[in-house]
């Protein structure tokens, strides 16, 4: 794969596929990270005196012009940390925007509209895509992919576009992702452990049993530690859990056994009475849950235990909060392990997923860990080992 420093770039346009899927909360970015992660990106692109045009997407329009998924606010907030203007064209392709293009000068940025207006971008078989990328690729001299978050999504301007530009390459924010993850899959500093949380253990099934041929602990929380549990024989009450995934989930601790990895779950939890009265009630050991409970975090027994193993790390991965974080009552847990996470000096810290993401902000630590993955669906099937298209396509066509 050629990365952007090895490009020649000056006087050219290039054309940047970057992953502006932010939150928007009335037309406002409430979180503008992987906004920020683009940037040193394409600063470079401006210095080395290329003109920058931009591609992205936002939210799932499917294929339809919708105005709240216009990319504008996007621009907007581009334009004042650039601190230069970034217009926003009308659409994507097209002969108006080859136009606008066309007009650039070096140190000029012109953003192209939501991808996603087009339903040949996420078209399934390369049919469906048409000559979407090709009509992306006319736009540029040089294509850079810096769009970790979609790179396993076959979409026409992650697989198809790299095969029309001129010359094609990945920018900084990839090859860092790509750097520390593939670190964590295939040469990890030990003791390594995996903290895994969230809601389901359906969507963590591929990440957990590939880490398991790898890790030295795991550790589980959040709801998805309830069908642990029930599995292992004990209650939960009215909380949410998998009973469809019950052997799934005895089948990963008999893996687990057998590959020597130490598997940590709840000894105690917080729970409210229900899903309609979500305070907290209590805490109680996970040999008596009542009837009724709803479990929505780890207790503080279970922190402990939790911080403890991680104590000896050399390589930590963390994806999935501990409990409901998102209420004061029940954030305690993932808030705790988030600190002593944050705390361990000798590790290198990888955080992945929107929801850890957004716990590590909200317990300003964000600095303090090695490295916060960008990629939700991309870091979880990065870490799944899968071979993902975005880099596939990179790797063929920009040697
Ligand atoms: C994300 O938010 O994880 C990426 O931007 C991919 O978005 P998608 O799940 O809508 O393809």
């Amino acid at each position: 794969m050629k990365f952007i420093d090895e490009m020649e770039l000056q006087g050219k346009t290039v054309l940047v596929r970057v992953d502006f899927n932010v939150p928007l909360k009335d037309g406002a970015i409430t979180d503008d990270n992987r906004i920020r992660a683009a940037l040193p990106t394409l600063r470079h692109i401006l210095d080395q005196g290329a003109a920058l045009v931009l591609c992205a997407h936002l939210g799932k329009p499917k294929g339809k012009v919708v105005r709240e998924f216009s990319l504008a606010p996007v621009a907007a907030h581009l334009g004042s940390l650039l601190g230069r203007e970034v217009p926003l064209a009308p659409d994507c392709v097209g002969p108006d925007v080859e136009r606008m293009v066309a007009e650039l000068k070096p140190g000029n940025v012109l953003m192209l509209e939501n991808l996603r207006f087009h339903a040949e971008e996420q078209g399934k078989t390369p049919e469906l895509r048409g000559d979407f990328g090709k009509r992306l690729a006319v736009l540029c001299d040089v294509f850079v992919n810096d769009a970790f978050g979609v790179v396993h999504r076959a979409n026409a301007s992650v697989v198809d576009l790299p095969a029309h530009a001129p010359v094609c390459g990945a920018g900084f924010l990839m090859k860092k992702e790509w750097e520390y993850l593939q670190m964590a899959i295939a040469s990890p500093e030990r003791p390594y452990v995996a903290v895994s949380g969230g809601a389901k253990v359906s969507s963590k099934l591929g990440i957990l049993k590939n880490l398991i041929g790898k890790v030295d602990h795991l550790v589980i929380g959040g709801a998805m530690a309830n069908t642990f549990l029930l599995a292992l024989g004990h209650e939960v009450g009215n909380s949410l859990a998998e009973r469809e995934m019950l052997d799934q989930a005895k089948s990963i601790l008999e893996q687990a056994r057998k590959a020597g990895v130490e598997v940590h779950l709840p000894v105690d939890v917080v729970y409210a009475r229900s899903v309609e009265d979500l305070e907290a009630a209590g805490t109680c050991s996970v040999d008596s849950v009542p009837g009724d409970a709803v479990i929505l975090d780890v207790g503080p027994a279970t922190v402990r235990e939790y911080c403890e193993a991680l104590q000896s790390s050399r390589t930590v991965v963390w994806n999935g909060p501990m409990g409901l974080f998102e209420r004061p009552a029940f954030a305690s847990g993932s808030l705790e392990l988030c600190r002593c996470m944050a705390g361990l000096k000798q590790a290198r810290t990888i955080v992945g997923g929107g929801d850890t993401d957004a716990v590590v902000h909200l317990a300003g630590l964000e600095k303090e860990f090695s490295f916060i993955s960008t990629g939700g669906g991309a870091f979880l099937e990065f870490m799944e080992g899968k071979e993902l298209p975005g880099f596939k396509a990179l790797k063929e066509y920009s040697v």
